[in-house]
């Protein structure tokens, strides 16, 4: 019996310091000191023993145990310290690599043209101001002097929210003068920009959304002169010195006398081509004297108070500033296009 332990024990010592992991480990405490265990079944033998002898056998198989134990325990904390280092080792950072590269994002173009325009009007004391794109059609409309049936308020044309055209998505940035006439302090400069929204087909030079920048100066002894003064300054400083301007007279509901403003063509110099459409001019914006009836509708006397506004298209402004052919390049933000700027 004692050689079959001093067997047993040889087997086990030896397959222990050979297993190369935890489980196998496990498996060898099972087929060695488990209830169905090799050492078990030697035990059971002890019935055939003296009485003398069993004290002893017991006190051996016990050391025996003990002596797996220990050495499987010693196995274990080796392999397990092998593994940690391994993993140390395969999980080391080489702080000398060069770091990951985030690309950078920056400003929409437009947004570099907004904000250019909002500087220059900042500079000659105007406020910027901010509104509703869902707005009441008696702002966007009827306290603009455009009455109903005026062709602008066709369903074709304005997307309403409600079935009496009561509420709508702002076609023009213009109801801000309402707003700013009505919550404001006279005298007012301001400028505000925003989305617009009509429903034109998506091509090249349509979106049913767009940006506008209205803008308006309501003070004592304003006049037409004013009016040409401060856009023929803006024009200069976004289009360069000396660039020539022509005030054509226009119609438009909310102001008395109205004019659009065109630049003298830059690629050209006045003679037509394609980027004038052969004209030697570019609209630029619309303006006029803010309308008596409108500034009356406001309660702003306008025997005492008069004021210029003007409203100019954002994109239209961007596309000739960074020389952009299609309207729906702004729109789709592919970073490919995003990046030229
Ligand atoms: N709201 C006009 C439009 O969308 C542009 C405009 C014209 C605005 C004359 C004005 C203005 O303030 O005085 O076509």
């Amino acid at each position: 019996m004692k050689e079959m332990m001093q067997k047993l024990r040889d087997a086990a010592l030896q397959a222990i310091l050979e297993s190369e992991d935890v489980d196998s480990l496990e498996a060898m405490r099972v087929k060695y000191l488990g209830k169905k265990g090799e050492l078990t079944g030697i035990l059971r033998q002890m019935g055939k023993l003296s009485p003398d002898e069993r004290p002893q056998m017991g006190q051996l198989a016990n050391q025996l145990r003990e002596e797996i134990e220990e050495t499987i325990e010693t196995r274990r904390r080796a392999l397990n310290e092998a593994k940690l280092e391994l993993q140390l080792l395969q999980e080391t950072v080489d702080v000398t690599l060069p770091g990951e590269k985030h690309p950078m994002g920056h400003k929409h173009p437009m947004y570099n043209v907004l904000d250019q325009i909002k500087d220059i009007f900042i500079g000659m004391g105007f406020e910027i101001v901010d509104g509703p794109e869902v707005e009441l059609s008696d702002y966007n409309f009827t306290k603009l002097n455009i009455d109903e049936g005026h062709p602008s308020r066709e369903w074709t044309d304005t997307f309403y929210f409600t079935d009496d055209s009561r509420i709508c998505l702002r076609t023009q940035t213009s109801p801000m003068q309402i707003h700013a006439m009505e919550t404001r302090p006279l005298p007012i400069r301001m400028i505000a920009p925003g989305r617009v929204y009509r429903k034109d087909e998506v091509d090249a030079t349509h979106s049913p959304m767009f940006h506008q920048i209205e803008g308006m100066v309501i003070d004592k002894g304003v006049t037409m002169s004013d009016l040409k003064a401060t856009l023929n300054l803006v024009v200069e400083k976004i289009y360069g010195k000396g660039t020539v301007t022509r005030f054509r007279p226009h119609h438009f509901p909310f102001t008395e006398p109205s004019c659009e403003l065109d630049i003298q063509c830059h690629k050209c110099g006045g003679k037509g081509c394609p980027t004038c459409k052969g004209e030697g001019w570019i609209e630029v914006l619309g303006a006029g004297m803010v309308h008596p009836k409108v500034l009356a509708g406001c309660g702003i006397d306008p025997d005492v108070y008069s004021g210029w506004a003007f409203g100019m298209g954002l994109e239209r402004l961007a596309m000739g500033e960074y020389k952009i052919t299609d309207l729906r390049l702004i729109f789709e933000n592919d970073v490919r296009f995003l990046e030229q700027f």
